[in-house]
């Protein structure tokens, strides 16, 4: 069993054209699906899902789309709160958080406080995220943190950096899911995934479901993860 699920959710756009519905309709659907697949991950036992919600590069779409993404986000924080304190899920966010509407942070930050003391699946959506991004801010702190003599050049590190990074607690994936039939990585987790197991459906985000999400992770479970060492079989 994964312990750490990551999904990159792709497709509502291309899910609601094939409806003929517009795009934004697509993100709303695909909405209905983060609530199925964070519940089902809370009952399987999951600790871990990381899901990426909004991407640096995200901020380049029409206004129309970022406003309707942006409200979709903070109505969904708003009526999930019920299910996420029932389901006892921890819930916390990654990424560039200042750059989000007011309104969207004043509903993250509480659902954040609310749930802290959870003990369940910690639910991360990854918001105005880019990875590379994640990597250069940890550079800037490591330079800061030499420059003031709190860090010796000698003892930059792998775990000078993953301390660094927007959260430190944040474990590497296990399973990286990605929705819509594109094999490529779109600088998520870059840090993270080095070792995460990547597993690629056609299917769109908004027709994902529970029976999908089984079949992934039966393809994990059947994975020889070696971390670049030889066993026994091999
Ligand atoms: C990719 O589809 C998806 C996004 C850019 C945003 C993901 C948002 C959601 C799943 C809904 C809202 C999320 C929450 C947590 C309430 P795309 O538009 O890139 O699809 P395309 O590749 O078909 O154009």
């Amino acid at each position: 069993m994964p312990r750490h699920i990551a999904i990159i959710m792709d497709g509502n756009g291309r899910w609601a054209r094939k409806q003929g519905l517009k795009r934004v309709l697509g993100h709303k659907r695909g909405s209905r699906t983060v609530r199925e697949i964070t519940t089902e991950c809370a009952a399987l036992g999951i600790e871990r899902l990381t899901l990426f919600a909004f991407s640096s590069e995200n901020w380049k779409r029409p206004k129309r789309e970022i406003d309707f993404l942006m409200n979709l986000l903070r109505e969904f924080l708003v009526e999930e709160r019920g299910e996420i304190m029932e389901n006892d899920i921890r819930f916390t966010a990654i990424g560039h958080l200042h750059r989000l509407p007011e309104s969207v942070r004043q509903v993250l930050d509480e659902t954040i406080a609310m749930s802290a003391g959870n003990g369940g699946l910690v639910l991360t959506l990854a918001l105005s995220y880019g990875g590379r991004a994640e990597l250069a801010d940890a550079a800037k702190m490591i330079a800061a943190d030499v420059a003031a003599g709190r860090l010796a050049p000698a003892d930059v590190d792998e775990a000078a950096v993953a301390a660094r990074l927007y959260d430190p607690d944040l474990t590497d994936p296990d399973l990286l899911i990605r929705t819509g039939g594109e094999m490529r990585v779109s600088n998520y987790l870059l840090w993270q995934i080095a070792y995460s197991e990547f597993w690629v459906t056609e299917r769109f985000w908004p027709e994902f479901d529970r029976e999908l999400l089984h079949e992934a992770i039966r393809a994990f479970a059947g994975r020889d993860r070696r971390y670049g060492a030889l066993t026994d079989e091999t």
